[in-house]
């Protein structure tokens, strides 16, 4: 019989985990089956009653229960208190335990598309809501020289510079941080500024030194405006594809123990995102 997976969110029809998985699973010859459950928040302790006893073996979470159900679980990993948020749970034999890999699956997304020493880079992270704080926690993690947070809401980036980060660590309005752009070796967009495919870039790129890495957490436009002025200044780029697929293959391996082929699973969003 097969071992059942998935994702809780509302809504959730737009996600490609259930191929990417999938796809992974029949390589790797698992028994596993990855579906989508469209969770209203008021029915979020049914479901996971329901997961719990009818033996999943875990689930991805995603908008809006990502905090919502960490108090329904029995463990939460300390990465996971950190940030603040779950966006995996393992169900060991009925005992619940909660992780995110969203923050370490962009840091390995960044590591294997982007050939750049993280230890000698000063990184620039903008926005500062829930994913920049995976984002600058998992960072913190890998040592690089220098994270500044430049959001336009200043308060929001202090908090994540506080908990997450080191005392080294900055944070700067997004006319400081365009100021000084140059200095900056890795250049991170975690807003949703780019969703729109209206033209807007979070931060004015004028003075983007060629070489810089720009990263985008955004795959859909598959280049915002944002990779799309900054490649033409001379960046090397990089899209939300590489967070997508390693968050999930982080998750893959809490579930099955096992590594999943992440070239297939990229080759699955990049098919489906056309
Ligand atoms: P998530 O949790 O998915 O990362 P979020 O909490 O909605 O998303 O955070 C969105 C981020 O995009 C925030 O940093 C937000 O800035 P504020 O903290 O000032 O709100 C940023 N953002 C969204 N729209 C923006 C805009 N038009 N201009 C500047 N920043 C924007």
């Amino acid at each position: 019989m097969k071992k059942l997976v998935g994702l809780i969110g509302y809504p959730v029809s737009h996600s490609m985990s259930p191929e990417m998985h999938n796809a992974a699973f029949q390589k790797s010859g698992l028994p596993f089956y990855y579906d989508k459950y469209e969770v209203h928040p008021d029915r979020l302790e049914e479901a996971i009653y329901n997961m719990r006893t009818k033996g999943f073996a875990g689930w991805n979470v995603t908008i809006p229960h990502k905090q919502t159900i960490m108090p329904y679980l029995d463990k939460i990993s300390d990465e996971a208190k950190k940030i603040g948020a779950v966006n995996t749970v393992l169900n060991e034999n009925g005992k619940l335990i909660g992780y995110n890999t969203d923050g370490a699956g962009f840091v390995k997304g960044l590591i294997r598309h982007v050939h750049f020493p993280i230890e000698q880079a000063n990184v620039l992270i903008i926005g500062a809501g829930g994913a920049s704080r995976a984002i600058g926690y998992a960072l913190a993690q890998t040592a690089p020289k220098s994270i500044v947070i430049a959001n336009r809401t200043m308060e929001k980036a202090r908090d994540i510079q506080i908990e997450c980060l080191r005392e080294h660590d900055k944070v700067m309005s997004l006319q400081e941080a365009a100021a000084v752009l140059s200095d900056f070796q890795i250049v991170i967009n975690t807003t949703s500024i780019g969703m729109k495919n209206d033209g807007s870039t979070p931060i004015d790129l004028h003075h983007l030194a060629p070489g810089t890495v720009l990263s985008d957490i955004i795959y859909n436009p598959y280049k915002t405006a944002f990779l799309q002025e900054g490649e033409k200044r001379g960046a090397v780029i990089d899209n939300g594809v590489s967070m997508l697929v390693l968050q999930g293959a982080l998750s893959f391996e809490k579930w099955t123990g096992m590594q999943p082929d992440i070239e297939l699973m990229e080759t699955i969003v990049i098919e489906k995102l056309g």
